[in-house]
């Protein structure tokens, strides 16, 4: 009798992803620069495709069917959302154009009206672009002063160094979960917790981290949660923050416009219910009907299932990493189930620029980012100008593992004969 090998899950979900089945430069196209953006399966084409194909129309502005459908669709999507993070109620969740418009929202909205000239933002120094301008910008208008934890010798969060930092002062601690350049997990669970017992407010950035595991706002119970939809097979231009009821409801509007109004007269105007107060504006409306498919999708595999199988990916990537001497391999190593870090690797080789690696592996049909990865300040505080990065997904597989190390393996070989 032949016995069947059981499926992986990217062989199981791969056909639902049109765009995975291309060549590039003659080549297979090898897709890893998912935490740049991720894919969208058909499932998530569909849902926009037909929001605008056969209901089209504005939302919580009519009374016609088209628009009664488009609300109710665009609503249900919300209620997705909130189950998919479990928060407690969908008024919590805000949509947002991604997770950089959350953070500014929390920042103008929260920030400008709580801070005041000596009072403390902790942030860490691997924090992405988004969750440090408008911190930046917030502690020049009040006088706030931003702190920074550092990096173990293993590159993840000093808890110990963070732990330090803390003081009376401290106002919010605002944090990446999972970074998308060192691929460490932080323990938000235990920060938003002693954060607490300061009187700080929390703000995870989850955008690494709710594409490939299980988040549960109410076990974290951090104030704000913020991410992005494309990163998470949804379309770009919907993200959404995640913010306590009570601490949303403390919040003035940022933006002024329809939708966030309960009554507008000439001279004043009165504000809307949650979540509505925070979405002046025609919003994305496909894109959050897409998004809503997209968490339909992922939630039909599993959170649990996506995670376990990245393990099973980053184990096979770290092993195969191993056999390449010239690589310097940032963040933490993986355990030997591949647990412990996130299914992504930055890398740099000395004497090879990250662009010029990249663009060789383009031409075997690999696509991986290479840069700074929106983190500037860890790229200085990491001695390098630039890394590669290969970031992977639960539809990527083994075999595509193998493609990317020999093409890195060529890769690497060539320049190195050119600089000999
Ligand atoms: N923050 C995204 C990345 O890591 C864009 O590539």
């Amino acid at each position: 009798m032949m016995l069947t090998q059981e499926k992986t899950l990217a062989e199981t979900v791969r056909q639902d992803f049109p765009i995975l089945h291309q060549e590039i430069n003659g080549q297979p196209l090898v897709y890893l620069d998912n935490a740049a953006t991720s894919q969208k399966p058909l499932a998530v084409l569909n849902a926009i495709q037909d929001y605008y194909q056969k209901y089209n129309s504005n939302v919580h502005r009519g009374v016609h069917a088209l628009s009664a459908k488009a609300t109710d669709t665009y609503e249900a999507a919300r209620v997705k959302v909130a189950q998919f993070i479990n928060a407690k109620s969908y008024q919590e969740i805000v949509y947002t154009r991604n997770a950089s418009e959350a953070i500014n929202l929390v920042a103008y909205s929260w920030g400008l009206n709580t801070l005041k000239a000596g009072d403390e933002i902790i942030l860490s120094v691997m924090e992405h672009h988004s969750n440090l301008v408008p911190w930046q910008m917030v502690a020049q208008k009040t006088g706030a002063v931003i702190k920074f934890v550092e990096l173990t010798e293993t590159q993840e969060f000093d808890l110990e160094q963070f732990k330090t930092l803390l003081s009376e002062q401290t106002k919010l601690v605002s944090l990446v979960h999972i970074s998308n350049t060192l691929g460490c997990i932080n323990p938000i669970e235990e920060i938003t917790q002693i954060a607490h017992e300061y009187g700080a407010k929390v703000l995870i950035d989850a955008c690494q981290s709710a594409p490939h595991t299980p988040l549960d706002v109410q076990k974290i119970d951090c104030d704000w949660l913020v991410a992005s939809g494309h990163k998470m097979c949804a379309p770009t231009g919907i993200g959404f923050l995640y913010g306590k009821l009570e601490v949303l409801e403390a919040m003035p509007p940022f933006f002024g416009g329809g939708e966030m109004i309960d009554e507008v007269f000439l001279d004043h105007f009165t504000v809307g219910a949650l979540p509505h107060k925070f979405e002046a504006g025609t919003p994305a409306i496909g894109e959050a009907i897409a998004l809503g498919a997209a968490i339909d999708y992922l939630m039909s595999i599993g959170m649990d299932k996506i995670a376990a199988y990245e393990h099973e990916l980053t184990a096979y990537l770290y092993e195969r990493l191993r056999e390449i001497p010239e690589l310097k391999l940032y963040g933490p190593l993986p355990n030997a189930n591949g647990e412990g870090r996130a299914a992504l690797a930055s890398f740099s080789v000395e004497g090879i620029h990250a662009n010029d690696l990249s663009t060789m592996l383009d031409d075997g049909g690999v696509a991986i980012r290479s840069g700074h990865h929106c983190t500037q300040p860890l790229h200085r505080y990491l001695g390098v100008n630039a890394t590669a990065r290969a970031s992977l997904y639960f539809y990527n597989t083994k075999a595509e593992i193998d493609v990317f190390i020999v093409a890195l393996k060529d890769a690497i070989a060539f320049f190195k004969q050119m600089m000999n």
